[in-house]
């Protein structure tokens, strides 16, 4: 089947964190879901989390869930990696926007502190309407920042090298 969306770069990297490159997720367009990359965040061939960028801008995408949504085990959390994988995605989010919406819940300070580590702007803090899919997930409210990638420093150190992979990725990845 054709992908909803172009190839993204191989070899994603951003320090000790690499990213996986799993598919393009389909969207829903009656929930105002659009398709997105999904790729597992790896350290050292470990699979530690996930990390996805959603490539639309309903208001679902752009008030509510932001472009991208990332989560690290609970047993890798405390070593940055979802700030890194961000980072690591960067070559990839600014082929399609020159900026991008991040959010978080208010309550989430552990992705609050990613967020702002990343240098993204507060814009401000709004109700999750209930009709929405994140008020499902039980989000109330959620804070918005705008991730301006022009001032990422090129890209820091991410890379277009070979990914870091294991040996046989489809055996250690899932979608979880
Ligand atoms: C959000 C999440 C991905 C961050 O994981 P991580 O990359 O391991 O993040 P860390 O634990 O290293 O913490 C990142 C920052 O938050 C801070 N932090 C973490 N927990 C915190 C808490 N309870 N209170 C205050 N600050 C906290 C850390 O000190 C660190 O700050 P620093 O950058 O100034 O050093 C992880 O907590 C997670 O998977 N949560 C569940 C899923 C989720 O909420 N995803 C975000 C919504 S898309």
């Amino acid at each position: 089947m054709k992908s909803l969306l172009p190839e993204p770069p191989e070899g994603l990297t951003y320090e000790d964190v690499s990213l996986f490159y799993v598919g393009v997720m389909p969207g829903d367009e009656n929930r105002g879901i659009v398709p997105y990359y999904h790729h597992r965040i790896l350290v050292d061939s470990a699979d530690v989390g996930h990390i996805n960028f959603k490539v639309g801008d309903t208001d679902h995408v752009r008030l509510y869930a932001g472009h991208v949504g990332f989560s690290v085990k609970p047993v890798y959390r405390g070593h940055g990696y979802a700030g890194k994988a961000c980072r690591a995605l960067t070559p990839l989010l600014a082929r399609h926007y020159d900026d991008v919406i991040l959010t978080a819940d208010p309550e989430n300070l552990a992705s609050r502190r990613t967020i702002e580590g990343l240098g993204a702007c507060f814009e401000n803090e709004v109700p999750v309407p209930l009709d929405d899919p994140q008020a499902a997930s039980g989000s109330r409210f959620k804070r918005r920042y705008r991730w301006n990638l022009s001032k990422v420093p090129r890209f820091a150190s991410a890379t277009f090298g070979a990914a870091n992979v294991p040996e046989s990725p489809q055996a250690n990845v899932s979608l979880a």
